[in-house]
């Protein structure tokens, strides 16, 4: 039993596959980690199969597993979680895109505790060298699409990750396309995640194997993963649905307190209409401020960097105000430009407006560091 498994995904890497194996080998054996490495090729046509089986002959602590069905990377790095002989999986490009000195770091912290730790190109520290525009638009629009679904996560789409064991054993993963991490992070069982930034960069050698084909599966993979969530209540994305649904009971309160409030200072309190709904409005963010950020966001560690109350309320006051913005634009436009009914134009506007202040203040006011 090895204390960690490197997994390989390959296609076709004559080119890379020697250098990656003998360099993450150098790299564990100095650290003192006793790693297993697992090449997962996908019948490669080249001599890929070759070189690993030269490899193993001086290296028996190198192991390939060669497919010869359902290729593909997301199902091959699915494949070498089953035939791991170890509780710490690494997976790993053997295009050296991803930096093999990482991994003792990312093995120490599952150690430390972490269930999934992460290699990320988009938090400080992290970077990509040598992506043409288009590679970099697609990234961006692939990590826009998964941070949805996991906020706090600055990459869920990385290649380049450790997990435990347990995250993926009992989980039924559906694994197709590129982004294998997505799946894991939104079918597998895991609580706390740490993230480690990487410099990507391009492979020197071969060619990407991205296609069109890769860019739709990946969205059928998030409606996959939201429908998913709804029948398995452990999954990480059904803890967001939870946040969704306070931060929607949180709202209905500070409605309730908007009309309460304008209406005893206007009937009982002689108030003006507009000076008693500036402190009918305030009042309810307030409210709203208070039960969010003691109940819906509890689990936000605040002590860890995270802005202090009085910031995190002057960013909730300015995220409610565009979302009372877009409430406000969507009913006049809906209903004076485009004639619909006043009462159907209102309900869009809230659950637009809805949205815009759960989603930018999660990301902005709640996130965590
Ligand atoms: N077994 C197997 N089967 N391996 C494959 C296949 C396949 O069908 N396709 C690609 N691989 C292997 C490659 O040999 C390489 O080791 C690794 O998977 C990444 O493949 P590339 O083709 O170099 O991917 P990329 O550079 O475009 O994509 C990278 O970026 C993505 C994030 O934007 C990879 O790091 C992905 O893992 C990552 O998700
Ligand atoms: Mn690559």
């Amino acid at each position: 039993m090895y204390d960690l498994t490197v997994i390989i995904p390959t296609f076709k890497e004559e080119a890379n596959i020697r250098n990656i194996v003998t360099e993450v080998d150098a790299v564990l054996k100095h650290t003192g980690i006793e790693a297993e490495i697992l090449v997962v090729d996908d019948n490669s046509p080249d001599t890929t199969i070759a070189i690993v089986n030269d490899l193993k002959a001086s290296m028996p602590n190198v192991n390939l597993l060669v497919r010869t069905t359902d290729h593909g990377l997301s199902q091959s790095v699915a494949d070498g979680f089953l035939h791991a002989s170890s509780d710490i999986f690494v997976v790993i490009d053997a295009d050296f895109s991803h930096p093999p000195a990482l991994i003792p770091k990312m093995y120490k912290e599952i150690r430390a505790g972490n269930d999934v730790v992460i290699g990320s190109r988009y938090m400080d520290g992290g970077g990509i060298r040598k992506w043409p525009l288009k590679r970099r638009v697609i990234s961006l629009g692939a990590t826009f699409l998964g941070r949805l679904l996991f906020p706090d996560i600055t990459d869920p789409v990385s290649g380049f990750f450790a997990i435990r064991k347990q995250v993926v054993a009992q989980a039924h993963l559906k694994p197709r396309g590129y982004k294998i991490l997505l799946e894991v992070l939104g079918k597998g069982i895991w609580e706390h995640d740490k993230e480690i930034p990487f410099e990507f960069s391009d492979r020197e050698i071969g060619s990407s194997k991205l296609k069109i084909k890769t860019i739709i599966e990946y969205a059928q993979q998030v409606v996959d993963i939201t429908l998913y969530s709804f029948t398995h209540r452990q999954s990480a994305a059904w803890r967001e649905w939870k946040r969704v649904f306070k931060f929607g009971i949180v709202g209905i309160s500070g409605i309730i307190i908007n009309q309460g409030v304008l209406i005893s200072l206007k009937e009982y309190a002689g108030f003006s209409i507009p000076v008693a709904s500036v402190f009918a409005i305030e009042l309810a963010i307030l409210n709203n401020f208070i039960w969010n950020d003691l109940w819906t966001f509890k689990e936000c560690d605040k002590t860890q960097k995270l802005s202090c109350t009085w910031h995190r309320l002057l960013l909730f006051e300015v995220v409610s105000a565009g979302g009372a913005i877009i409430n406000f634009a969507l009913l006049n436009i809906l209903t004076f430009s485009m004639a619909i009914d006043y009462r159907i134009a209102n309900i869009i506007g809230i659950l637009l407006g809805f949205g815009w202040n759960f989603v930018v203040n999660r990301r902005i006011t709640w996130i965590r560091k």
